[in-house]
């Protein structure tokens, strides 16, 4: 099989042996560059890269075993040294000292031709390694890349998404606004009543402890509480003294129509169910369904807070708004049985009404 021609340094100071040396290796196919050693050697060394270098260990000016350190030290080159019978101790050491192997002198052909094989095989190896090495940390290096600027995307992304989603929630407030004031104008004596609701649930609901997205849900239902009303003659809404009881019986129909009108639209099937129990009382007494304490949600319960502050503290058909004492000591009154009392006691303690103006 024929050998590929690599390149061999042989550094020996005996002329004969270099000679021999050269002869056998470029026989067998190598690339060989003789040097006798001494100082220039480690100029030769730099400037031109061996695949395998030969070695005596005992020369006159520079020592092989200095050349050893110092290819190992600087180059990849794997080093066999090249030994007399009685250096055995000093062949041991330079092998701890990094030399690849050695060969006693006199050369056999045979011995040399099967370690230089090894020696450059072992150097192929180490490159190869070195190469992959290489590679995969260029793989890591892509890989990080490659997830950084994912990354990068990702959160523009989500700050789109979130500036979009800022601007629909904007938008969608304002026709919520728009939609509780067209509510508003059928009662000409409610005017302002949305927008104040939606202060006092919002403020109410933030000292009751609601999360971010239960505050969100409040704030629409606060603005869309009345939204069943759209369903109630503007005559009876408007109406100076008291209703009949079928005019009464359709006035306490707006929460489910509320119901029926927001539950199917998306995102607003949990504003429906506030809206639907906001004359829901805490003792039981309320409608539609009469439920009681906690098992109204806690947003129906602000908004009737509110709602009854409101109501009582604005101008009405039948008489004008009532001085806030007055207000403050009906809801009072009506703490336990109509209205939540922990949700008064932060109301009137707060003076949470003091902000709003009827
Ligand atoms: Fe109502």
């Amino acid at each position: 099989m024929e050998v590929a021609k690599r390149n061999i340094l042989v550094v020996d100071d005996e002329e004969p042996i270099r000679k021999v040396l050269k002869t056998h290796l470029t026989k067998a196919g190598y690339s060989v560059v003789q040097s006798s050693g001494g100082k220039g050697i480690f100029e030769v060394l730099e400037d031109t890269q061996f695949e395998l270098l030969i070695c005596d260990i005992k020369m006159p000016e520079v020592d092989g075993v200095d050349i050893l350190r110092y290819t190992k030290e600087h180059l990849d080159t794997p080093v066999i040294m090249l030994t007399g019978l009685t250096d055995t101790a000093v062949a041991v050491d330079v092998m701890k000292k990094g030399a690849f192997d050695y060969v006693m002198k006199p050369v056999k052909k045979e011995d040399l031709l099967g370690t230089i094989q090894k020696a450059l095989d072992y150097r192929d190896l180490l490159l190869r390694n070195r190469q992959l090495e290489l590679e995969n940390m260029e793989y890591q290096r892509s890989l990080e890349a490659k997830v950084e600027e994912r990354t990068g995307e990702l959160r523009l992304k989500a700050k789109e998404l979130e500036s979009a989603y800022g601007a629909m929630k904007s938008m969608s407030i304002q026709f919520v606004n728009v939609l509780a004031e067209t509510i508003e104008a059928k009662d000409h004596y409610t005017r302002g009543h949305c927008n104040r609701m939606r202060y006092l649930c919002v403020e109410l609901g933030r000292l009751a402890g609601l999360g971010a997205e239960q505050l969100e849900l409040l704030e629409y239902a606060s603005l869309l509480h009345d939204l069943g009303k759209v369903s109630v003659n503007e005559l009876i809404l408007n109406k100076q003294g008291p209703l009949t009881e079928s005019e009464c019986a359709r006035v306490r129909k707006h929460p489910v129509i509320a119901e029926k009108i927001l539950v199917d639209i998306p995102l607003m099937g949990g504003v429906a169910s506030i809206v639907v129990a906001h004359h829901e009382n805490f003792d039981g007494s309320g409608y539609p369904r009469g439920l009681s304490g906690i098992d109204i949600p806690v947003e129906a319960r602000i908004i009737a807070v509110a709602d009854l502050y409101d109501a009582m503290s604005s101008d009405r058909p039948y008489r004008d708004g009532l001085a806030r004492e007055v207000v403050l000591e009906e809801m009072e009154r009506v703490a336990g049985t109509q209205l939540d009392p922990g949700l008064v006691r932060l109301f009137i303690d707060n003076k949470i009404y003091s902000f709003v103006k009827n």
